[in-house]
């Protein structure tokens, strides 16, 4: 039951409200990624000359939109979000918006992104339709999320501080999970090849080495809006990871993660 209600509030946008610092706290681990991975360049790069519109649907903070708009000057790049918060720090043009209502025109995007988004939304096909919709014949979807080998250790660190928190029967509420089950990479695959003639994988191994707990720690902090335990038992569970993890560096330099992600590029050369 509890999964469920992780998985409600994980979709609910909640935890965006306010603004781009729960995403910020997540990404921040990604700074010691290894091999860097430009993954604005490479969107950039497969987009093709010419554009007329971008539309970059979910676009948080802005890490594509800003860089697309840099790259295509002459292009209408429009910022799409749920979430009032996120738009507010972001230069026009932008529309607030749901990805399963998309206020454009039929054919009217020539590139069209949905990048580590899709998992927030429970109507997945709704939201393929309307993305499908506003493709342009010729136009290109990038969509990208997690693969389901993804940290790994990130789990095991959530799990183990749980147990050892709240006991060995307590029922640990596994945000990465959430969010694998419901839309991995290996899912996205499969539901756009039902509907585009080519997908093409890009897909991004890595690993991240971090030096200090820190960035760790204000990453599984982001997660409270949607965790379902009481606020004190999640302040029990972050005391014990920053235990575990001091733990971990007095006898290690780095404490490591398996990372894998990817872009699915999304053609049909059939579309009328
Ligand atoms: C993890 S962030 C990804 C941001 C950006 N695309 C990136 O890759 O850096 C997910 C974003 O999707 C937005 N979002 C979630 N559900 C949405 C929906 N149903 N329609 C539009 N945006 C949504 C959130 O508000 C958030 O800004």
């Amino acid at each position: 039951m509890s999964e469920q209600t992780t998985k409600r509030r994980f979709q609910s946008g909640e935890n965006y409200r306010r603004g781009a610092g729960n995403l910020k706290a997540r990404e921040g681990i990604f700074s010691y990624r290894r091999p860097q991975v430009d993954m604005p360049g490479m969107v950039i790069d497969r987009i093709g000359p010419d554009p007329k519109r971008i539309l970059d649907v979910g676009c948080g903070s802005g890490r594509y939109l800003l860089r697309l708009r840099e790259s295509f000057p002459e292009a209408e790049v429009i910022g799409v979000d749920r979430s009032p918060g996120m738009l507010e720090a972001l230069p026009e043009p932008t529309v607030q918006a749901d990805v399963c209502e998309l206020p454009f025109g039929t054919g009217s995007a020539d590139a069209v992104l949905a990048m580590h988004m899709l998992y927030h939304v429970p109507e997945l096909e709704t939201a393929l339709d309307e993305l499908e919709r506003v493709l342009a014949p010729g136009g290109v979807l990038f969509a990208s999320t997690l693969a389901s080998d993804d940290r790994p250790e990130y789990t095991a660190l959530w799990r183990e501080a749980t147990r050892k928190a709240l006991g060995a029967e307590a029922k640990v509420e596994d945000t990465h999970r959430v969010v694998l089950d419901h839309f991995s990479q290996e899912t996205a695959q499969a539901m756009l090849s039902e509907r585009f003639a080519s997908v093409r994988l890009h897909d991004l191994p890595g690993v991240i080495e971090l030096p200090e707990p820190g960035p760790l720690v204000a990453a599984y902090r982001s997660t409270s809006s949607f965790v379902d335990l009481e606020a004190e038992d999640f302040e029990r569970v972050m005391a014990q990871i920053e235990a575990e993890l001091d733990r971990h560096f007095a006898a290690e330099d780095l404490f490591r993660m398996t990372v894998h992600t990817g872009i699915l590029e999304c053609r049909d050369p059939r579309r009328p």
